[in-house]
């Protein structure tokens, strides 16, 4: 993956541990520290082994480093260094994931030949909505629920993740979220 996402898991670490940590979370995943210019594409192993090495050194599962890993995506990367392309995308969470196809195809040019996901969004008349997430990666749905919980606190819109249900499929993953939507 690109390396605007290695250098946004490396960002939380030193945030919320510090310089030190980061240190030893790199060691931890033999990962060489060249691997953070944003506009550089490296193979999906580097943030795999990244990932893992964070849940590991915090003693943590690796769900739960992705889910924080979601989260700190929209609310200190995202909404920093791209506040401009998320607010032309939306005002609501809903509208939002309905437009993020076109936001990820938009930046194809700048991040060339990348793999970005896909999302489609059902019926937004009731209360529950399910949103499908549709990757040619596999392992990263709790990156997603973070995701989803970090758009949510952006938006001010109360959510609540009833299901996640994985889709059966030949390659990549692909999970129906079901969610509750509340007040905005
Ligand atoms: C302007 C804001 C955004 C930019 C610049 C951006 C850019 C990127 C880039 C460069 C990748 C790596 C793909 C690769 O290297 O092959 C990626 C992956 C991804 N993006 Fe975005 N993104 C943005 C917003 C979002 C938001 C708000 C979401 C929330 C749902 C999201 C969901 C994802 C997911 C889930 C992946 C992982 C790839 C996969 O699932 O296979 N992105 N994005």
């Amino acid at each position: 993956m690109y390396g605007v996402i290695n250098k946004s898991l490396r960002d939380m670490v030193i945030e919320q541990f510090g310089e030190p940590k980061w240190s030893e979370v790199l060691q931890r995943s033999g990962v060489p520290d060249d691997s953070f210019l944003a506009m550089q594409s490296y193979d999906d192993d580097v943030t795999y082994k990244l990932a893992q090495a964070c849940a590991d050194e915090m003693q943590i599962d690796l769900t739960d480093a992705l889910r924080a890993f979601g989260v700190h995506w929209v609310e200190n990367t995202v909404s920093k260094q791209y506040e401009s392309l998320m607010r032309a995308a939306g005002s609501d969470m809903l509208g939002f994931l309905g437009n993020l196809n076109n936001l990820h195809d938009r930046i194809s040019s700048t991040f060339l030949n990348y793999r970005p996901p896909a999302f489609e969004v059902g019926d937004r008349s009731g209360n529950e909505v399910e949103i499908l997430y549709l990757s040619e990666r596999v392992g990263l749905t709790p990156f997603v629920e973070g995701l989803l919980r970090g758009l949510a606190d952006r938006f001010n819109q109360e959510m609540e993740i009833v299901d996640i249900v994985p889709q059966q499929v030949s390659q990549g993953e692909q999970t129906l979220f079901k969610v509750r939507m509340g007040q905005q």
